[in-house]
């Protein structure tokens, strides 16, 4: 079932922010590959996000820390030249941008000019804001990430919710203002109370896509893997699987062995 209120042959930053306006919610998946990305797009998801969480799904570090630009802009080409309709965001991973704005600018540069991606993605509030306002200066447009943000995760030595303290709820709502003025076309809040994803979403007019945020924002974000059911130990309150891959591809995989193995692969016609 379509619930579309228009069909965008290409989905593009004026859209999401049109979306909103129109009260129709946004879809963001993650991909990292051309495979994934083909049938993702194919669906119509309106946002493929290229994470920085392929350094856990693909590469299976602990964190998102250790991936690197170039592993990130093998990944985004890749997906770039899947995606069709959906626009095509790819995080700036750590150690790229913090340091200096130029530094910050470099990267996103290369990140367009090498995979051909939409957008970038960073995390952060205040205290990326010349970085933000460079990469914006410079015609890129850039996606806000704020709350649980896991480049930060040595910080807050924990993946527990963020802003529950009205401390930082207030400093989190003040960072989303901030993005917004810069120029940012849209947030990302992670794993943040429902009430207060909520009333960011109404402070600005740029669309906030969700991960663990509740439903009263513009949009949600899932990793692609966690939706499928391709990774089972990762089981946080906040994710719907729509299937059990890992099960079903565990089972045709001990299928496949058991048919070389007893030889019933490959039989008389899938041979020449
Ligand atoms: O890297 C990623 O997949 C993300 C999403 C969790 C929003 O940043």
């Amino acid at each position: 079932m379509s619930v579309a209120k228009k069909e965008y042959k290409r989905i593009t930053v004026k859209s999401l922010i049109e979306m909103k306006q129109n009260g129709e919610k946004i879809s963001m998946l993650t991909s990292y590959d051309y495979s994934m990305a083909k049938i993702v797009d194919a669906a119509k998801v309106d946002v493929i996000l290229v994470g920085d969480s392929a350094s856990n799904v693909i590469a299976g570090h602990e964190t998102t820390l250790p991936i690197t630009l170039d592993q990130m802009i093998y990944h985004a080409s890749a997906v770039v030249r899947a995606a069709k309709r959906a626009l095509v965001v790819v995080d700036i991973p750590f150690g790229s941008y913090q340091s200096d704005s130029k530094e910050a600018l470099r990267s996103a540069i290369r990140i367009m000019k090498e995979s051909g991606a939409h957008a970038v993605k960073v995390e952060g509030g205040e205290e990326i804001q010349e970085s933000v306002k460079r990469i914006i200066g410079a015609g890129i447009p850039v996606m806000g990430h704020l709350g649980l943000t896991p480049q930060s995760i040595y910080k807050f030595g924990t993946y527990t919710v963020r802003a529950k303290e009205e401390a930082e709820a207030k400093q989190l709502i003040s960072d989303a203002k901030l993005l917004e003025k810069l120029g940012c076309f849209g947030l990302v809040l992670e794993k943040i109370p429902a009430t207060l994803a909520k009333k960011v979403a109404e402070s600005v007019a740029i669309p906030v896509i969700g991960i663990g945020a509740g439903n009263g924002v513009d949009g949600q974000v899932l990793v692609v893997h966690d939706v499928l059911g391709m990774t089972h130990e990762f089981n946080p309150r906040f994710l719907r699987r729509y299937m059990n891959l890992y099960e079903e591809m565990s089972t045709a995989i001990s299928q496949y062995v058991s048919d070389v193995k007893t030889r019933d692969f490959p039989n008389e016609d899938e041979q020449y």
